[in-house]
């Protein structure tokens, strides 16, 4: 169904734009960082790596945080008319499980660096501090919610390319 010119002209606040794609950046950074880093043996590398995916991830919370008070407080875009009510539901939907899987990761990214003891390690700038093994509850969490993100980004993608091959329009305009 083609969307009505209204749908395409009005944008998404310049704040939430400039949150939208240095997130975009950061995520894409931190998810083959966060595979490559785990498989490392104990050593420098592995220490500086984590200390890079704990900061990226951090900014990316408190980024995050703002976006979701700028949701709150600011006008947005009308919300995508596909013809299918369903449909509708589903990108509203797959929209708020962004914020809710992003602040999740971060969380849980944090507590396994407290519980894990790797924390310290981090802070001495020791590797040698480095636990033997990272096996906290957490973890588990942080890997699986990688998963969803992972799932979560390819429909993401997935639905903006479908409704372009579809109707030749370029919803991407309003988050540019
Ligand atoms: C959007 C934010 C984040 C994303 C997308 C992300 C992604 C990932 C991924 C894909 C992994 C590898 C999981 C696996 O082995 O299956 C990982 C591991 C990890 N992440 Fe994150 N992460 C995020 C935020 C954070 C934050 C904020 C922290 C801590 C401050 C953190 C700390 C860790 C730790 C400690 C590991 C485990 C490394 C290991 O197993 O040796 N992450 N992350």
């Amino acid at each position: 169904m083609m969307l009505p010119e209204v749908f395409l002209s009005k944008k998404y606040s310049k704040s939430t734009i400039i949150i939208h794609w240095l997130s975009f950046a950061g995520i894409l950074a931190l998810i083959p960082m966060g595979f490559y880093m785990s498989d490392l043996p104990i050593g420098e590398s592995k220490l500086t790596l984590y200390k890079a995916h704990a900061a990226i991830g951090i900014v990316i919370l408190l980024l995050t945080l703002f976006r979701v008070f700028i949701f709150f407080k600011h006008e947005r875009p009308p919300g995508l008319e596909t013809g299918s009510v369903f449909h509708n539901k589903l990108i509203i939907w797959i929209h708020n499980a962004f914020y809710f899987v992003i602040l999740l990761l971060c969380f849980s990214g944090i507590v396994t660096l407290i519980q894990s003891g790797a924390g310290s390690a981090l802070q001495s700038g020791d590797f040698n501090n480095l636990p033997q093994e990272m096996n906290v509850p957490p973890l588990t969490g942080h890997q699986i919610l990688a998963k969803i993100f992972i799932a979560l980004l390819l429909a993401h993608i997935g639905r903006v390319a479908n409704h372009y091959i579809k109707t030749k329009e370029n919803t991407l305009k309003r988050i540019f």
